[in-house]
């Protein structure tokens, strides 16, 4: 399967925060934040691997700062990893003050995604061509994340079949 450039599923979307979309605290839920980013990190794993695609974890959120009503939210996702069958996607959201227009980087994650067929089976996924340094440094954190998620699956593989 050739490998695609990690721009050619590159995926936005922008949201305004609604009244509906707070917390008590009068700021963005972080649940609908992680919504909107699975959401784009979604479209992307879909673009990239033009397959059915389940998320099967999160890695790492860091919400960095809150969010107001009325504030215009732009995500991005793109992929810097990919394995046989899964993706590592990361995701960006950028927080615009409308009346300004000063932008703050606001929330980041990692999602991984697995491409299944029509039996929920996970199937073969492009690699990606890493294009900016970015891309590069995130595809090495991920490898690291994915051997250390392997070696500790092997481990407790083992450590059950010691117990039975
Ligand atoms: C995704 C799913 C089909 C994978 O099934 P599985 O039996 O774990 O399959 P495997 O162990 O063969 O793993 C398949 C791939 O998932 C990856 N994977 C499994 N668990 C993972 C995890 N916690 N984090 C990241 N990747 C993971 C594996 O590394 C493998 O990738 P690779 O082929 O690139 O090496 C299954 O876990 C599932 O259906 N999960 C529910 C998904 C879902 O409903 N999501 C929410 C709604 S979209």
């Amino acid at each position: 399967m050739q490998a695609k450039k990690a721009s050619e599923s590159e995926s936005h979307l922008t949201w305004i925060v609604a009244p509906q979309d707070l917390n008590r605290h009068g700021t963005l839920f972080g649940g609908q934040l992680l919504a909107l980013a699975d959401r784009v990190a979604a479209m992307t794993a879909l673009r990239h691997s033009r397959q059915d695609c389940v998320t099967v974890s999160i890695d790492k959120v860091d919400f960095l700062a809150p969010v107001h009503h009325g504030y215009i939210l732009d995500m991005t996702a793109r992929v810097h990893f990919t394995a046989r069958t899964s993706m590592e996607i990361y995701v960006s959201a950028i927080a615009e003050e409308p009346r300004s227009g000063a932008r703050e980087l606001v929330c980041e994650a990692f999602f991984s995604f697995v491409a299944v067929d029509e039996n929920n089976r996970p199937i073969p996924v492009p690699g990606v061509e890493l294009e900016t340094e970015t891309d590069r440094r995130l595809n090495q954190e991920a490898q690291a994340r994915y051997n250390a998620r392997k070696a500790g699956k092997s481990h407790a593989r083992t450590a059950r079949m010691n117990k039975s």
